[in-house]
């Protein structure tokens, strides 16, 4: 049970029916226009209707050809969730910058930790799992890369210091709940084609679907319980389906049994992706995380 929800811990982001059109490539990146110039910093829009990082009113966003109105001032911003590359059909490996929003979360002391999320200029989202042991060790040592695709080379990627961790106050270290912390960046990420924010997923918002083509996984972790092959070299992508609850909880009893089942899930606050024999991984849910990492679940 040690290394339970250690394997292959990477990230999965929703394909939903607004990313998988592919959006014309102008419409990744826009301006906004603020009254105030230092709104500039950390603005990612939404394009999601109604979504949770939908700009404040104060924010006006204008297409490329219309300039700011008298009084405001332009900012560069970019739209969550769209990579400048489509992502591969297949499992395997990741189409160079069809996931530029991957962290590599490095240690000084340690070497490869795990992967992140970029959600905007300055913080990743991570598993708590991850950085637990380093929270209250200041100064912090860890380092993030952006815009990485190979660990063989650093072209193209960004290198920053995190300067701050927050681990969700609820985070249980012996059953993974409320596995969630934000790294915080120690000077700002710029986005590029291969550095792009991921959005959040919608408060109270079912992402439950049985398809295994529209939630993927990507990260450098292992590929097998017992293959030690982490960081892998290049990125790695797994398509996964996200499965309801009573199906989880099925999944889950079967390997576990009842007790360690009941202790480990964590509903309703919890999303449930996987289930994948060999590529099982983990998700988030309003930024409840969830690493379901049994090998075989069926
Ligand atoms: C974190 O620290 C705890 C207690 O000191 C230890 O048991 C555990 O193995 C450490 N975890 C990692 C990932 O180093
Ligand atoms: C972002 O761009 C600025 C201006 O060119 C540069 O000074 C800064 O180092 C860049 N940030 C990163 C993380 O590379």
């Amino acid at each position: 049970m040690g290394t339970f929800g250690c394997i292959v811990w990477s990230l999965v982001y929703f394909l939903d029916t607004t990313m998988s059109q592919a959006p014309p490539a102008s419409a990744s990146r826009s301006f906004h226009c603020v009254n105030d110039v230092s709104l500039c910093k950390d603005v990612v829009i939404d394009p999601r209707a109604g979504e949770a990082n939908t700009p404040s009113t104060q924010l006006k966003v204008l297409t490329p050809q219309t300039d700011c109105p008298a009084g405001f001032f332009k900012c560069n911003s970019v739209v969550c969730g769209v990579p400048s590359v489509q992502p591969s059909p297949a499992n395997g490996y990741v189409t160079a910058n069809s996931a530029p929003w991957q962290a590599y979360i490095a240690s000084d002391t340690y070497g490869y930790i795990g992967g992140g999320v970029l959600v905007n200029q300055y913080n990743v989202v991570t598993a708590a799992h991850k950085v637990s042991n380093i929270t209250n060790k200041p100064p912090v040592s860890i380092k993030v890369s952006l815009g990485m695709y190979t660990t063989a080379s650093t072209q193209n990627v960004q290198v920053v210091q995190v300067s701050q961790i927050w681990q969700n106050s609820g985070y249980n270290a012996q059953y993974l709940k409320n596995d969630v912390a934000i790294l915080r960046l120690a000077t700002p990420i710029n986005f590029s084609a291969n550095i792009r924010p991921i959005c959040l997923p919608t408060a109270g918002k079912s992402y439950v679907t049985d398809s295994t083509t529209n939630c993927l996984v990507t990260g450098w972790g292992q590929t097998n319980f017992n293959v030690i092959d982490a960081p892998t070299r290049t990125l790695k992508q797994a398509y996964v389906p996200i499965v309801s609850n009573d199906k989880c909880t099925a999944s889950y009893t079967q390997v576990l049994g009842a007790a360690y089942t009941a202790a480990y899930l964590d509903f309703p606050g919890e999303l449930c992706a996987g289930g994948q024999a060999q590529i099982d991984a983990c998700t988030m849910a309003d930024l409840h995380w969830f690493v379901e990492t049994v090998p075989v679940l069926r």
